[in-house]
């Protein structure tokens, strides 16, 4: 029976998540650690370090009840039955597989330290997302540095919440994914973080996977999402060239139940901290699977984007008579998208950026 979980990583998924756990499960004591003291205190602070609508509330009634936020890692790690590695992931600059492969550095080091600190079994979930097989590594750490006696489980359990909506995502969830070994041991541990989960999501919403499935699907997930976003957006250059209003076609076309009408707005294209690196990290796994047919149909999801992104700068120079140096524009927006704080990946920088390049006064705003 889980009685306390550690998450490591206090970010935009480990602080949302881990709060909402603690609120419906009042049974658990949650207790979240991160590295950097600033964001920790922040955290136990009147102003949390992001912005999501609903998470003040979950956090002052949680806070000091069931819920912590903490630097002292050892000791959560210690007295946690179960841990969320729910560090970054972000795209690798260096190296093998730079600019696609996901930089797993982040998660090596939350691994090594459970290694190092734990003294008893712990179940050990990957929150982060993270490359199919990944599970493997952080087992290999794991088995290699553990102590005598000391036994782990590796699930998956990647999340899908998306910013701005992240407590109603939360709390609301489609599904619930987590994989893990086709063992005795392993489907106990399921089991485990099944009843946290059952606490407030129906059963029937829980999905049990393997766990190289649980992997895949995360990532499957955001490269159909952001698809349907490069598709809408290709269609939006052939209506600018032909008079058709890429409004209606998106109404016309996600009528039709097949098809669905979320994400289909055209736009100057997608940002945030995930959809990019998701895909390239996808594309650098087919690669590396000799899969290159697979590599190239993903990475033109990438690739429109960024043709929309350039589209988009140019359409504003063009409609400007061409020339924008000197002149003042307001930027209205520059978070990735509303209702949150986030600018990682925003298409505002590439597009201010362009911008600024030729020689434009920009006044930016942004309310959060
Ligand atoms: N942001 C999203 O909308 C979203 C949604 C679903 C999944 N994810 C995935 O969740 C993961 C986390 O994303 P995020 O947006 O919360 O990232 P984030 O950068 O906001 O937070 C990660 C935190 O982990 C901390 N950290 C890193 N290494 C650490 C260590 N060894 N010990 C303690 N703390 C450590 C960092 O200091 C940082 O505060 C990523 O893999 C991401 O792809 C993100």
């Amino acid at each position: 029976m889980i009685k306390k979980i550690c998450c490591i990583g206090a970010g935009y998924v480990g602080g949302p998540t881990c709060s909402v756990i603690a609120l419906k499960c009042p049974d658990i004591c949650v207790t979240v650690v991160d590295k950097s003291v600033e964001r920790i205190a922040q955290w136990n602070s009147e102003k949390l370090p992001i912005y999501e609508p609903g998470l003040d509330d979950v956090v002052s009634e949680c806070r000091g009840r069931n819920l912590f936020f903490s630097t002292d890692i050892e000791k959560a790690i210690q007295e946690a039955d179960l841990i969320f590695i729910s560090v970054n992931t972000p795209t690798k600059t260096f190296g093998n597989g730079r600019g696609r492969a996901a930089d797993l550095k982040y998660v090596e080091s939350a691994a090594r330290m459970i290694a190092d600190i734990a003294t008893n079994d712990k179940i050990v979930v990957e929150k982060s997302t993270v490359p199919v097989r990944a599970a493997e590594s952080i087992m290999n750490i794991l088995r290699a540095n553990h102590k005598p006696g000391v036994s782990y489980q590796i699930l998956s359990n990647p999340e899908f919440l998306a910013e701005g909506t992240a407590i109603d995502d939360l709390i609301n969830a489609d599904r619930v994914l987590i994989g893990g070994e086709d063992t005795p041991q392993g489907q106990a541990a399921i089991e485990e973080l099944c009843k946290v989960y059952e606490h407030w999501i129906p059963r029937k919403h829980i999905l049990t996977t393997n766990t190289w499935s649980s992997e895949l699907s995360k990532l499957a997930a955001n490269a159909f999402l952001a698809q349907r976003i490069s598709s809408i957006n290709s269609l939006s250059a052939i209506c600018e060239k032909t008079g058709a209003d890429v409004s209606e076609v998106a109404r016309a076309v996600g009528l039709d139940s097949r098809i669905g009408s979320k994400f289909l707005q055209a736009s100057v294209g997608f940002g945030g901290s995930c959809f990019q690196k998701d895909i390239l990290n996808l594309v650098y796994i087919c690669e590396c699977l000799n899969l290159p047919e697979v590599a190239t149909y993903w990475q033109q999801v990438i690739d429109m984007n960024e043709w929309q992104k350039s589209r988009f700068s140019a359409k504003v120079i063009e409609s400007l008579f061409n020339t924008v140096t000197d002149k003042h524009i307001a930027v209205l927006g520059f978070a990735f998208k509303k209702n949150t704080g986030d600018t990682r990946e925003s298409p505002a920088i590439h597009v201010s950026r362009t911008l600024l390049d030729e020689g434009a006064v920009l006044h930016i705003y942004d309310p959060k």
